[in-house]
């Protein structure tokens, strides 16, 4: 398929003020889309103005929430040209979400050479100043016109690109956690390793009454006991537990990150014991205690490596870490690699401009 190019009418101006960008709250010029129909397959894709598109109020995304996500990031490298990070991951896990919302897959190659067409046409909207990106959401929805509860016969693909600074508000300054002791995020056999809207959308109370606690997010713990720890949602997490980095395994209930990935393959180059295993929420907190387990982080596309400072359970307050240990040199390594300030020995970096 050939991707069209229809230019945009007119063009944004790109913002002056890099460190004022926060996270996803401005859109470049350009998106990608194409459509999907049934009997045909994918169709029309294009490079086009972002800009609002049509669907039925029926669709399927509208009332069943059927979709999902990618996120990933474009980087400015030292000599001015722009890298993507490990995108190959992002849609082979888009089309692994898709199978379970029973989408049909996309074609990983069309779209990676896709995204590549338009960040290059968006070149000049990747930001400059440390900490910054391009941040690119790949989206996937179920359209159409049937109130069925039944898979949809059309879709729609696109990516929207957004330059972004850091996710949290306070930058990297450690972040305070609530365990969630009440709702549950994701069950065995769930969506739970799937990035789909629904799982975010349960989140969004927990995490309302989290902000009122004066907390930033929430770590959910599994839904049958209440008692093994499984992501935050936006992030994964990880312990540094007697030396030993340890987080919770891929057992479908939480999201296979790309950045714990890399973050644990990063620890296991370094020397570091790496643990992927059950861990409990007294493990944490009687380690907290004793001074077993030294910091506690998450991981994730747009939170890259955050510190956790404290985290609050039933009601008492646990200091964890100041974020200087080992998250800071993880976050070092990984950002250097992905800004190209280092080499990279993984193979995940792509130059594309
Ligand atoms: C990401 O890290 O890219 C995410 O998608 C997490 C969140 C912003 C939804």
């Amino acid at each position: 398929m050939e991707i069209q190019f229809d230019k945009a009418a007119s063009l944004k101006e790109k913002p002056q003020d890099e460190s004022k960008l926060g996270f996803g709250q401005i859109f470049t010029d350009y998106m990608f889309e194409m459509r999907y129909t049934e009997g045909q397959g994918w169709h029309d894709p294009r490079i086009c103005a972002f800009e609002e598109f049509e669907m039925s109020p029926a669709s399927n995304v509208l009332h069943y929430s059927q979709e999902v996500f990618e996120g990933l990031k474009a980087y400015r490298t030292p000599d001015g040209g722009i890298s993507l990070f490990r995108a190959p991951d992002n849609f082979a896990r888009m089309n692994r979400s898709a199978h379970r919302m029973a989408m049909p897959p996309i074609d990983e190659e069309f779209v990676h050479e896709a995204l590549r067409q338009l960040v290059r046409t968006e070149r000049d909207w990747v930001p400059h100043s440390d900490g910054t990106s391009l941040y690119i959401r790949p989206n996937y929805i179920g359209i159409g016109d049937y109130l069925g509860v039944s898979a949809a016969e059309e879709y729609i693909f696109y990516i929207i690109c957004s330059p972004s600074g850091a996710y949290y508000a306070h930058g990297l300054a450690p972040v305070r956690i609530l365990i969630e002791t009440d709702y549950a995020r994701a069950a065995k056999g769930g969506t739970g390793f799937a990035k789909t809207g629904g799982n975010y959308a349960a989140s969004l109370i927990a995490g309302v009454e989290a902000h009122e606690k004066g907390c930033d997010q929430v770590l959910w713990l599994d839904a049958a006991e209440r008692k093994y720890i499984q992501e935050v949602g936006s992030m994964n997490i990880m312990f540094v537990i007697d030396g030993k980095v340890v987080t919770p395994p891929l057992d479908g209930t939480i999201l296979a990150g790309i950045t714990r990935d890399s973050v644990l393959q990063i620890a296991r180059s370094k020397g570091i014991p790496v643990e992927e295993r059950y861990i409990t929420v007294d493990e944490v907190i009687d380690g907290a205690r004793s001074g077993a387990l030294t910091e506690a982080f998450g991981t994730g596309t747009a939170a890259v490596v955050s510190p956790i400072g404290e985290f609050s359970y039933k009601d008492e307050i646990i200091p964890i870490s100041s974020g200087d240990g080992l998250a800071l040199d993880f976050y070092e390594t990984l950002t250097g690699i992905q800004y190209g300030r280092q080499d990279d020995p993984f193979g995940w970096t792509e130059k594309i401009s």
